[in-house]
């Protein structure tokens, strides 16, 4: 097949929705199953109704494995992307509607600081005998590659006790990266207490510890964290539980310990969907996680007399999430209807092997 040229981004930016929608519609259609769109939940929903596959990082990265179209269109951000690449066959193409698309936790680590953290902690202690490095999948592609070089691991929020089950198996320690939060709800639901946790500052030598608190700690957890669930505060759930007494408090474990510790229920965005879609009519929910999802949800169980409210006072968005609109998917697909890739993610092929030991342990202990 001859290839026409790509089209430029420029002339889709001025598109109204309503035309971006047609032609999604239409080149989905006419790629038929040479492409599948997966959507994070966290997706707006101008995007959300063209996915095919919708699901939280966990369930988008086997369905990223499992997919058989040629082309995987992510609308997510940078990392959802990367795990379909590492996890996809060879002739499979990871696309990322929009590159802007990051997440700002995400790039809270680095390999250069990984590293020099893993080098720091040699002064104390052989790293690589007493400490499994778990890397949470937010992060980079070259860090869930140092994770399968060092014996290391990926998570993700809905397996993360699972995963430090396992890593405490291999060695006594975890080194924990990027999102501190995560890291100490899971250490905490497994029983370890809080001075067993410290957190690492990467621009501290030492992350900022004593030989004695590194000796002493069983989690080192990175100093990382997500912009959008630090803002929701405890005094929120307060707030709630004074004026609905009955209601129930969800939230995501990206969240601080404080709003965890308040919740009656903590975990991924797939579980606080289908728990709050499993609860009985006529419930009412706070929800401490992203705006779009928290949106739709509220619209979908309202018929069913369910009250299902943000968190926060203040509207917080995930931006890069938002970063993927109706104007760059259509790009996306038109492109691809004439066999044109733009924004393919890929991978260097050292740290797709490696990336992919680490990606696989995770699925095999999940
Ligand atoms: P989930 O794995 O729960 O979908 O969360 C991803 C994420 O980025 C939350 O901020
Ligand atoms: Fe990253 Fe936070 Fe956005 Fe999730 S919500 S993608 S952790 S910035």
């Amino acid at each position: 097949m001859t290839q026409a040229t790509a089209a430029k981004f420029d002339q889709y930016s001025q598109l109204n929705d309503d035309d971006c929608d047609e032609r999604i519609y239409a080149a989905k259609q006419a790629l038929k199953g040479r492409a599948i769109i997966l959507g994070h939940h966290y997706q707006r929903a101008d995007v959300y109704k063209h996915a095919d596959l919708t699901g939280d990082s966990f369930k988008l990265s086997k369905l990223a494995g499992q997919a058989d179209a040629r082309y995987i269109v992510f609308c997510g951000v940078h990392f959802m992307a990367e795990v379909a690449d590492i996890l996809s066959q060879p002739e499979q193409v990871a696309i990322l509607p929009d590159m802007a698309a990051g997440c700002s936790m995400a790039d809270m680590a680095n390999l250069a600081k990984v590293e020099r953290a893993w080098s720091e902690l040699s002064q104390v202690l052989d790293p690589d005998q007493h400490v499994t490095p778990v890397t949470y999948v937010n992060s980079a592609a070259d860090l869930k590659a140092f994770c399968g070089e060092h014996g290391g691991i990926v998570c993700t929020s809905s397996n993360a006790n699972k995963i430090l089950d396992w890593s405490f198996a291999q060695r006594s320690k975890v080194l924990f990266f990027p999102d501190q939060h995560l890291g100490r709800w899971s250490g905490h639901s497994m029983g370890i207490a809080p001075d067993e946790m410290q957190v690492w500052d990467p621009d501290e030598w030492l992350g900022g510890l004593t030989p004695e608190q590194i000796d002493a700690a069983r989690i080192l957890l990175w100093k990382g964290h997500c912009s959008v669930h630090q803002m929701f505060q405890p005094q929120h759930v307060l707030k709630f539980r004074n004026q609905h007494p009955e209601g129930l408090v969800i939230s995501h474990p990206e969240c601080r310990f404080e709003v965890c510790k308040l919740s009656d229920h903590v975990g991924s965005t797939e579980y606080i969907i289908e728990t709050i879609r499993e609860a009985p009519p006529n419930t009412r929910w706070l929800v401490g996680t992203e705006l779009n999802l928290v949106n739709r949800i509220a619209e979908e169980l309202r018929p069913q007399g369910k009250i299902v409210q943000f968190m926060s006072p203040l509207i917080c968005m995930c931006s890069t999430m938002n970063r993927i609109d109706p104007q760059h998917l259509a790009w996306c697909l038109e492109n691809l209807v004439e066999d044109n890739v733009v924004n393919a993610i890929q991978v260097p092929d050292r740290d797709k092997q490696l990336a992919r030991q680490a990606l696989q342990r995770m699925l095999d202990v999940s």
